[in-house]
């Protein structure tokens, strides 16, 4: 098999994950585990007790102090975004606060929501430009803002080169304006320390599969003030406290509350693991490659996990069809019809043409050794010159 190097697309389920899960689905746990959360009986309340386990298990890795108000599951980060976004639209109406800040190298699950409203004419959107770091500045977040904004709705770490956003900083002054905080944290959470409360966001989406859980299950933090502003995306019975309609998925739950206790107990030295392969990858491409000039666009400060990498004079789908038995790993250029598209992070941070059609997205995660880690920079290095020759 090739090597994983595409955790930011998608993770495996951690040991934790996996051990919870089988045992649900054990023979033993056949009939003991059957029953829908919201039923008053015994079945009914040992699958409710999943819920509230994982329910407690993801407030703990948020440093959430009451999880049963705050804590609502979804299908995953994209369902987040959506009811973020589209929950409030009703309260962001009623109060004439109808201008969103955003910025402009948000995932499609946060910024295809906003153009779909302001196509619809509900909102009115300004993006903010990143710096060369992909980056938002408090500042240029402050000078966004009008008297009719009602919402700022940031990623805290970039999906594509890992950058980090100072939400802090910027929830601190949109708190002085009454003006409410999303954040997308889907790629930061399990990688970096999250803490709803010193970043004092209002809104943060949480998706399983980023952070060794299973696909199809998230969250979002909803800060208990909020409550009562946020219409339901999903209608239906009363779930989630009327929050959010469906049955609870109790078995993917299991998986995402063993993957958030994991997180609570390893976050640091499972950051220091994914910081050693990145930096085994990176330095074995340079010493590799020698005189080649790679641009490296992650930031130093950046996720720990995630090394986007520009290679001159190639296109990245050729590299990455060169390497196909050896690497697995993202694009940040795609090629159709002969039509090449840069990413728009790519584009939004200014790498110059030459090198932004041969981005690559290298993200590592628990499961990939340094040994791995340096044989994919060879295979990289090698497919490169293979490709130049
Ligand atoms: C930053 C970011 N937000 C949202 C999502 C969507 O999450 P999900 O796949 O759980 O819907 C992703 C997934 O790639 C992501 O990277």
């Amino acid at each position: 098999m090739a090597v994983y190097l595409d955790y930011n697309a998608s993770t495996p389920l951690c040991a934790e994950a996996r051990t919870a899960m089988s045992a649900f689905l054990a023979e033993s746990s056949h009939m003991s585990l059957c029953g829908n959360p919201s039923s008053s009986h015994g079945y009914g309340t040992a699958a409710a007790g999943v819920v509230d386990s994982a329910r407690a298990s993801v407030a703990a890795m948020l440093g959430v102090p009451d999880a049963r108000d705050s804590i609502v599951f979804t299908s995953g980060g994209t369902e987040a975004n959506n009811w973020a976004i589209k929950g409030l639209l009703p309260h962001l109406t009623a109060s004439g606060k109808t201008h969103v800040v955003t910025s402009n190298v948000e995932h499609p699950a946060v910024e295809v929501v906003l153009a779909s409203l302001e196509a619809a004419g509900a909102l009115t959107v300004t993006r903010v430009a990143v710096d060369a770091h992909g980056c938002v500045s408090a500042d240029a977040v402050d000078a966004a803002l009008r008297p009719e904004t009602g919402l700022v709705t940031l990623m805290l770490a970039n999906n594509e080169i890992g950058s980090l956003n100072p939400l802090q900083a910027i929830a601190e002054l949109c708190a002085a304006r009454g003006i409410i905080v999303h954040t997308d944290a889907s790629q930061a959470v399990g990688k970096i320390p999250v803490d709803v409360s010193s970043l004092g966001v209002d809104l943060l989406t949480v998706a399983g599969h980023k952070l060794y859980a299973p696909k199809g299950i998230g969250a979002l933090y909803i800060a208990p003030q909020l409550g009562p502003l946020l219409e339901p995306l999903m209608h239906g019975a009363g779930h989630e406290r009327g929050r959010r309609a469906g049955t609870e998925a109790t078995l993917l739950l299991a998986g995402l509350g063993a993957a958030a206790q994991a997180v609570v107990d390893h976050l640091e030295d499972r950051a220091a693991h994914m910081a050693a392969t990145r930096d085994m990858l990176w330095t074995t491409l340079v010493t590799e490659l020698e005189a080649v000039e790679l641009v490296r666009n992650s930031p130093a400060s950046g996720l720990p996990n995630t090394l986007s990498v520009s290679f001159p004079d190639v296109l990245a789908s050729d590299l990455l069809e060169a390497v196909r038995d050896e690497v697995a790993a993202s694009a940040g250029a795609a090629c159709h019809a002969g039509e090449v598209t840069i990413s728009r992070v790519i584009a939004a941070i200014g790498v110059p043409d030459k090198w932004a059609r041969g981005t690559l997205r290298l993200s590592t995660g628990l499961y990939l050794t340094e040994d791995e880690a340096a044989a994919a920079g060879r295979a990289l290095a090698h497919g490169y010159r293979a490709l130049q020759a």
